[in-house]
């Protein structure tokens, strides 16, 4: 057998927070103006109770509400899948087992949060949620959420993939969003997320309707993609298996990788593994200090590695990975030596990425080609080493809307940044 499917009545009915348990504790986020710690009023323009709770809940479990079961049913449970294919091809003994969050109906896992922040603003009477987008991932992700919950969406998407890449625009304004391209004052400008955060945030903060949406980095963003691997956990027993030997994800502000690999923390001798482009290396190359989110520093400043908020990555094809911090948690637990980190150039994800279709048959997303990368060297690792390596890895997203980005590969046009 190669897919392991949990029963819908199986869903995971509670998030995990590993903040009480983190080795370090986290350091609270500052005023950007102050430099004064902030609390649940400075936050309150942007996010509704519900979220600002949980963004410093201390307490391991956190109950799912039922009308966020309801929606996540619609692809929930996601099957784990064994790449056997993929394993033979590489002549290994490690066994790699992929969840495949490509399912969900915005194609990645960004909907897991989505869906619940779309939730708790509806829950607290907020009509509009703002948010910026780069390739469009997050932005499709948000305006299918505001869809189920009947709330406005408007969503800043940066310009150089407004003009360049119409479909995941369409997909948004299908589900009813409004897109503009950011930054929105500078229409030359090519635009990058931090400038589009910024555009997002200042729309919210102006209008009494409004609330910001953010699709990563945050705790509460990380809290609600733990689903992943606790699902994961459950399949894997089903497999047969008991813990991996290495968890790997994609990272780009964190919450994919912090998903999967949360619900592995306190398992002693369970690698976690982040990766991410060389081209934007926040954790390989960072440095860890306070941040602003945004590049015209308006967010809070967060303790996360960062490559300096006024950073403008080049465009790689992988956009969600473009972004110059990192969450605070696993920036701790990068800090503190829990979790790995690795980058790779754009060339070399494309390359695993297509041996992953011939084999696999799924075409992966640019941002999920750096998972692939690391997991088919931690396979030729085993087979070196003759280990029978337990590999776990998260396919974050489908790469069907990204198929410019494979031309360019195949016909020898992409830029190996
Ligand atoms: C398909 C896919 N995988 C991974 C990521 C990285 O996610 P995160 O920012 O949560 O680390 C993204 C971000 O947009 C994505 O679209």
């Amino acid at each position: 057998m190669t897919r392991f499917y949990l029963d819908a009545d199986k869903i995971p009915t509670a998030w995990r927070n590993v903040v009480p348990e983190l080795p370090e504790p986290l350091q609270p986020p500052l005023h950007p103006a102050t430099k004064e710690p902030v609390g649940p009023d400075d936050l309150a323009p942007l996010f509704p109770m519900g979220l600002i709770a949980q963004e410093v809940a201390s307490e391991p479990w956190i109950d799912i509400p039922g009308e966020v079961l309801d929606v996540l049913r619609l692809w929930r449970p996601t099957p784990l899948v064994r790449a056997e294919r993929l394993e033979r091809a590489l002549g290994t003994p490690a066994r790699i087992y992929y969840k495949d969050e490509s399912l969900s109906p915005a194609g990645s896992h960004k909907p897991n949060t989505a869906v619940a922040q779309a939730y708790y603003n509806a829950a607290e009477n907020v009509r509009r949620l703002t948010t910026e987008t780069g390739a469009g991932q997050w932005g499709t992700a948000l305006a299918f959420a505001c869809r189920q919950f009947d709330l406005e969406c408007k969503i800043y998407m940066v310009r150089a993939s407004y003009d360049q890449k119409p479909y995941r625009r369409i997909l948004m304004e299908t589900w009813g969003g409004e897109v503009v391209p950011s930054p929105v004052d500078q229409p030359d400008h090519p635009g990058s997320l931090g400038l589009a955060i910024s555009d997002a945030v200042r729309d919210a903060a102006t209008r009494d309707d409004s609330h910001y949406s953010l699709g990563s980095v945050l705790n509460h963003v990380l809290l609600h993609q733990t689903i992943i691997g606790l699902e994961a956990r459950e399949q894997l027993a089903l497999a047969g298996e008991t813990t991996p030997d290495v968890v790997i994800a994609s990272c780009g502000g964190g919450s994919n990788l912090a998903g999967i690999a949360l619900p592995f923390l306190a398992d002693d001798g369970v690698r976690l593994v982040a990766v991410e482009p060389s081209s934007c290396a926040t954790l390989t190359e960072g440095r860890f200090d306070y941040d602003f989110g945004d590049t015209a520093g308006m967010t809070p400043l967060l303790p996360m590695f960062t490559l300096g908020h006024d950073f403008v990555p080049p465009p790689i094809h992988a956009g969600g990975l473009r972004y110059h911090g990192d969450a605070p948690i696993i920036s701790n637990l990068v800090k503190s030596g829990r979790i790995e980190a690795i980058a790779y150039p754009q060339g070399k994800t494309f390359e695993a990425a297509i041996q992953f279709a011939n084999t696999e048959g799924k075409i992966p997303a640019p941002e999920t080609g750096h998972a692939v990368r690391a997991t088919i060297d931690e396979a030729l690792a085993a087979k070196e080493s003759g280990e029978e390596r337990v590999i776990l890895f998260n396919y974050s997203g489908h790469g069907l809307l990204d198929l410019s980005a494979y031309d360019d590969y195949l016909h020898g046009r992409l830029v190996d940044a």
